[in-house]
């Protein structure tokens, strides 16, 4: 999803305490057949995605939403991993990496990747499994444009192949990786926020896909790898999401050997078709992923209206197929309360508040459903 930037919540950074109460078969999560496997169960699951939790400044506050999910049953929360700046903001506005002049800076303070620390921790407590994302396509908390000046390119297609954005975009994997690698927190690794590249053959995608992917499982041989792209590009009504003119080509991405799984998204309104049409993009890419014997996460959804009707309508599609393809969904996104200011969080129109009806058709019945 491309996003209005949105939080800018500024709360003194206040230490959890240390904690025992760490889930206590905790385990690796992994591929087991077209399913995934967290802490020892073999199952469909459900889950969601709050971009801007990472962004938080109060510890507590993360404590209290991933306390949320736990109680909801949801078992997967994607967030970002990337906020990057190219001019460093004051000392209460967390960003991760900056830029300047033909050099990147990660930033580990307090406002930087101990943020992220955070989360990962309330996760590790909650028994909740993350997706880390490394960079976005959109402008969004940074992206692919925010290494543009310092690495010498000027578009995203650039970006994918210059091999000094490269080494930028390698050494930032590279740090995040090493504060979590031995987490079982981590559900996996991302490469990117919904990467395009229009106009490009698909080889563009394939080949940065290929290299990234195999540099991770250098770093890593545990954790699974995935790429969070929307899913363009496979055969089906030829619609402009079915089209690679994106640049990309859902099963041969998939099909490299160290991507883990398949990512897809869902947004009819941006892309010109009716919400009904959702359902057989859903099965459309259960099949591929089949073919290639590696679950399907059906990775993001949403609408500006009627989010019960719709979005349930599509969890259906998905939890019907998941002995053929389907292995979990996350819709787009979580909202909750911020404790320590009483603030709502970002509300981007296809926000599922916590305790809300909507959030009892999405999230409870359909936690139920799954069983
Ligand atoms: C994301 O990718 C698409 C396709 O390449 C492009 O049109 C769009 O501008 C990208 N976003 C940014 C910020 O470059
Ligand atoms: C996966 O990545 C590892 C580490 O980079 C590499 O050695 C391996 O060849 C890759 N797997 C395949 C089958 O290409």
């Amino acid at each position: 999803m491309k996003l209005l930037p949105i939080l800018s919540l500024v709360a003194a950074a206040a230490a959890l305490p240390a904690t025992n109460d760490i889930a206590p078969r905790a385990s690796m999560s992994k591929v087991d057949g077209l399913k995934f496997n967290i802490d020892g169960v073999t199952k469909y699951y459900a889950g969601t995605n709050s971009y801007w939790m990472p962004f938080l400044t109060n510890d507590n506050d993360v404590d209290v939403i991933m306390g949320h999910l736990q109680t909801a049953g949801h078992k997967i929360l994607r967030v970002w991993g990337f906020n990057d700046v190219k001019t460093v903001p004051g000392s209460g506005t967390v960003y991760f990496q900056s830029f300047s002049g033909s050099s990147a800076t990660i930033n580990t303070g307090a406002n930087g990747l101990q943020r992220l620390d955070a989360v990962v921790k309330a996760a590790e407590k909650h028994g909740i499994k993350l997706i880390i994302n490394f960079v976005n396509n959109w402008t969004d908390y940074g992206g692919m444009a925010a290494y543009y000046s310092a690495c010498g390119v000027s578009s995203n297609a650039q970006w994918y192949a210059a091999a000094k954005c490269q080494t930028m975009y390698q050494a930032y994997i590279k740090a995040v990786i090493s504060r979590y690698r031995t987490s079982t927190a981590v559900f996996a690794w991302e490469l990117a926020n919904e990467p395009r590249c229009n106009g490009c053959q698909t080889s563009v995608l394939t080949n940065w896909i290929r290299q990234t992917s195999d540099y991770i499982r250098s770093l890593d041989s545990d954790h699974m790898i995935a790429i969070g792209d929307e899913g363009f590009g496979l055969t089906g009504d030829g619609s402009y999401p079915y089209q690679s003119g994106e640049g990309l080509d859902f099963a041969a991405n998939l099909a490299l050997p160290n991507v883990s799984f398949g990512t897809f998204h869902l947004y009819p309104s941006s892309w010109g078709t009716t919400n009904a049409w959702g359902n057989g993009w859903i099965t459309a890419h259960a099949k591929i992923c089949a073919q290639l014997n590696k679950p399907c996460l059906f990775e993001e959804y949403g609408v500006a209206t009627d989010h019960c009707t719709v979005e349930s309508d599509w969890q259906k599609t998905s939890l019907a197929a998941k002995d053929s393809g389907m292995a979990a969904d996350l819709f787009w996104q979580l909202g909750d309360t911020v404790k320590s200011t009483g603030q709502q969080t970002s509300n981007d129109g296809n926000t599922i508040y916590y305790g809300t009806s909507d959030w009892t058709c999405l999230v409870d019945n359909h936690v139920k459903a799954i069983g």
